[in-house]
């Protein structure tokens, strides 16, 4: 489907993001305007006994935004749920933390970023974590199955972040969690900026007003529980620089539970 919102094709968004994230996949050793990698997550928070346990290539295509998974709290047995899983970092995480009894399902709509995970955790044996083809406004799982949806910054991807907050209530049990990392910004970015594919595809350009973000969750049937900027993330490339010090681009993470009544 091909939409324009302002002047942003939303057909041609889409390819740039999958063109950008197949790089990550494929080549994460080449340039981007973000970090990615284990120094990165290392940075941003993660243990580095945990990394230790997973896929070394899953973790050098890692191109999260923050650390979540102490808010997370995933317990033995539980569902997760980890839109825009890349090439598996966060979801085989969840995996271990989910233990035998538990399931961590990723989905993504990049084949290659599917693929790598795929491949990577049949070689390691983690044989609870899965990956789906799939988009995060539409993610293929059952309503109500979901303990814990986790997402590393592919939310401010979405031209739609409404509908990825409401698809997340609808794939979690009532009082389910929502544990996430993503760019908001201080001020509402320009068209200049939201129409700059390049930098939409770079995390940068979809990022939404943050008190909007949080209006959005909201409005999903959320409670936000807890909220932190991360200060240690940062874009690196010079035009990234320059919007995020414009206008307070910044990595937060957050934890929101789901109304006992469930989705809206
Ligand atoms: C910034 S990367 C983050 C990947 C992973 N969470 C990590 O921390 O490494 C964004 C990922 O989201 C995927 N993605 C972007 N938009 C998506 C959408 N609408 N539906 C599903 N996946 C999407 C991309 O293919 C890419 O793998």
């Amino acid at each position: 489907m091909t939409t324009t919102q302002g002047r942003l094709d939303t057909a041609d968004l889409t390819a740039r993001v999958k063109g950008m994230y197949e790089e990550v996949a494929l080549h994460p050793e080449r340039e981007f305007h973000f970090e990615t990698g284990r120094p990165l997550a290392e940075r941003l928070g993660y243990p580095a006994a945990d990394l230790d346990r997973i896929p070394a290539a899953a973790i050098d295509s890692f191109a999260g935004v923050g650390y979540f998974f102490e808010l997370a709290a995933i317990a033995p047995g539980e569902v997760v749920l980890d839109l825009g899983s890349g090439s598996g970092t966060d979801a085989f995480l969840a995996a271990l933390a989910a233990g035998d009894a538990g399931t961590a399902i990723g989905v993504d709509i990049t084949d290659e970023q599917l693929a790598k995970a795929t491949r990577l955790a049949g070689e390691a044996g983690i044989a609870n974590a899965e990956f789906r083809k799939g988009q995060i406004e539409q993610p293929p799982v059952d309503p109500g199955s979901v303990d814990c949806v986790i997402s590393n910054g592919v939310i401010n991807l979405s031209p739609d972040k409404p509908a990825v907050f409401a698809a997340a209530a609808r794939a979690l049990k009532p009082g389910g969690r929502l544990a996430i990392a993503d760019i908001v910004t201080a001020a509402q970015l320009p068209e200049g900026v939201t129409c700059d594919a390049s930098l939409w595809a770079a995390c940068i350009g979809g990022a939404m007003q943050r008190d909007r973000y949080r209006e959005a969750i909201e409005d999903a049937g959320f409670e936000i529980l807890e909220l932190r900027d991360n200060d240690a993330y940062r874009f690196i490339s010079d035009r990234a620089d320059n919007a995020t010090q414009k206008y307070g681009v910044t990595s937060i993470s957050l934890l929101a539970r789901l109304s006992e009544e469930g989705s809206r």
